[in-house]
């Protein structure tokens, strides 16, 4: 049965795909006429973007062996940004013969200490040019510059920081066990945290003994090549770390690889599935984290400001790019409709626009392909019957722009509510008892994160223990630490990272 709650129909335009609808008129708020602020755009005349990045290999960077390079784009100019090395079964096959050579001959031979130091200076090499790191991440793929400088960057340093802490206590990680490294690490990331996964996959796997050879995605390969820049800083020995650049092909190509002794991969769903069917019989160990649909649920008890912020952060985080990300609202009966009014007024504050400008909240779409999937979402919602609503701001005519938008009116077996959208595109729905806010909340493929909005302690924890999912936030949304496992139950994956249970995939236990 579908919710309803008193929204305003949405206009259709003439094609019939959805159009924002204007702000409503029984929002008495107009910040746009009052409250407005001046440009205040972060420069990046200080960073160097070269035109062409190749692959990195055995500590040297080194062209395509088929000479094929691709382009990344920066999405909130649609200009190019730079072209990256299309890596293929040799360049893949060289830097896996390079991480095995520094396996064997190197990196397996040190003492935790010695690995220790290197990740230290790592961690602090990232720090030192972070601000020159978090342009390069807004440039490349769009996310707001006061994430990019507050979130990614410092969070990236922060894995090293801690993962540099265990490499000389491995033993009191595993106690009375004899941990020891897997060997070559296949590592395959994303486009929505580049640089933030690159730590959670290479800080590890460095402390435990292993070496790496790493794709970034296609749409921000940039972060990683001068991470790459930042090991032959260090000093690290040649071939610990080896960065491949390309798409998908590539990245087969890792998995495949038959010298490789474990695969770790943040993704899609339908991505996963593939690697695990490849996978399937080899003595490949695998970790996958894969997508979400996160319940976001508020209870009647909840303080309803900060609920509203807590689901702006939850959903609108990194344009809605999260896995994690709070993507359907369980909102109960009773405080639906105020919630629903304040949700609306804060949405209108919220600024979209040029990723280096400090004052944005909402940054570009990473890229043309997650721009038109979005797109046709909600075209897939409003044909579900949904009712649409989104802010009025203004968005840049170029780039990849997406304003802020709610779907009442769902149910839930509407694809908009099942299937990981990955945009700011959220859903409402309302309950009126704990047992149906649960049932709701499960009933996804998913199960990766989650939050619960109360002022009782003893219903987060009731709560808490019936929702099926790897993380669950109370009364915050979207908070990370290192030192923090995170995974997810169903189709969001096998195996954590982070935390001392991030250690447990890089190592073979006697
Ligand atoms: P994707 O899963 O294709 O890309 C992730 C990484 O996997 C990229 O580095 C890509 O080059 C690589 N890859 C692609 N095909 C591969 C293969 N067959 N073998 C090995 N590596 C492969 O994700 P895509 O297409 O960019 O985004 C589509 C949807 O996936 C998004 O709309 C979102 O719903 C979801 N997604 C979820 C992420 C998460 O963190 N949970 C991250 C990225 C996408
Ligand atoms: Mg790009």
């Amino acid at each position: 049965m579908s919710e309803q709650t008193q929204e305003k129909s949405t206009d259709e335009s003439a094609n019939g795909s959805p159009k924002p609808t204007s702000p409503n008129a029984d929002l008495k708020l107009d910040f746009a006429s009052f409250w407005e602020y001046s440009e205040a755009p972060e420069s990046s005349d200080h960073v160097e973007i070269t035109e062409r990045y190749d692959h990195f290999i055995n500590g040297d960077f080194v062209k395509p062996a088929k000479g094929r390079y691709m382009k990344s784009v920066n999405p909130a100019t649609e200009e190019v940004f730079t072209e990256f090395a299309e890596g293929t079964s040799e360049d893949v096959d060289s830097a896996v013969r390079a991480a095995r050579r520094a396996y064997e001959k190197k990196w397996s031979r040190l003492s935790g200490k010695e690995r220790g130091k290197y990740l230290f200076r790592l961690a602090r090499m990232i720090q030192e040019r972070s601000r020159e790191l978090a342009i390069t991440e807004s440039m490349d793929g769009g996310k707001p510059i006061r994430e990019s400088r507050d979130v990614d960057v410092p969070l990236a340093a922060a894995h090293f920081f801690y993962y540099a802490g265990w490499a000389d206590k491995l033993n009191y990680a595993f106690p009375g066990r004899t941990p020891e490294p897997v060997g070559v690490c296949g590592q395959i990331i994303p486009w929505n945290f580049p640089l933030l996964m690159l730590a959670w996959k290479i800080a590890p796997a460095l402390a435990t003994g292993n070496t790496v050879v790493l794709k970034p995605a296609e749409t921000t390969p940039v972060t990683a090549l001068k991470f790459a820049e930042i090991c032959l800083d260090a000093g690290l020995p040649d071939g610990v770390v080896n960065i491949i650049t390309g798409a998908g092909l590539t990245g087969a190509e890792i998995v495949n690889h038959p010298d490789v002794d474990k695969i770790a991969f943040t993704g899609s769903t339908e991505v996963g599935k593939i690697i695990q069917r490849s996978l399937a019989g080899s003595e490949k160990k695998y970790t996958l984290e894969l997508g979400g649909k996160g319940p976001n649920i508020v209870f009647e008890d909840a303080p309803i400001d900060q609920a509203v912020e807590g689901i702006v952060n939850a959903i609108f985080f990194n344009q809605g790019h999260v896995c994690c990300a709070g993507s359907r609202l369980l909102v109960q009966e009773g405080v639906a409709g105020r919630l629903i009014t304040k949700l609306k007024e804060r949405m209108e504050t919220l600024i979209v626009g040029n990723p280096l400008d400090k004052n944005t909240d909402i940054g570009a779409i990473n890229s043309k392909s997650q721009y038109d999937r979005i797109n046709n979402y909600l075209e897939i919602g409003v044909n579900e019957g949904a009712e649409i609503y989104q802010s009025s701001n203004t968005i840049p005519e170029k780039g990849f722009f997406c304003r802020p938008t709610l779907f009442t009116g769902v149910s839930q077996s509407n694809r908009i509510v099942q299937e990981e959208i990955f945009g700011p595109v959220l859903t409402i729905q309302t309950f009126r008892t704990p047992d149906e806010a649960v049932e709701k909340a499960n009933n996804t493929p998913y199960g990766l994160a989650s939050g619960i909005w109360t002022d009782k302690g003893s219903k987060i924890f009731k709560i808490g223990r019936q929702v099926r999912s790897g993380v669950i936030w109370s009364n915050t949304f979207n908070k990370f630490d290192p030192t923090s496992p995170f995974g997810g139950y169903k189709e969001s994956g096998i195996g954590s990272e982070g935390g001392l249970h991030g250690l447990h995939p890089y190592v073979k236990l006697k």
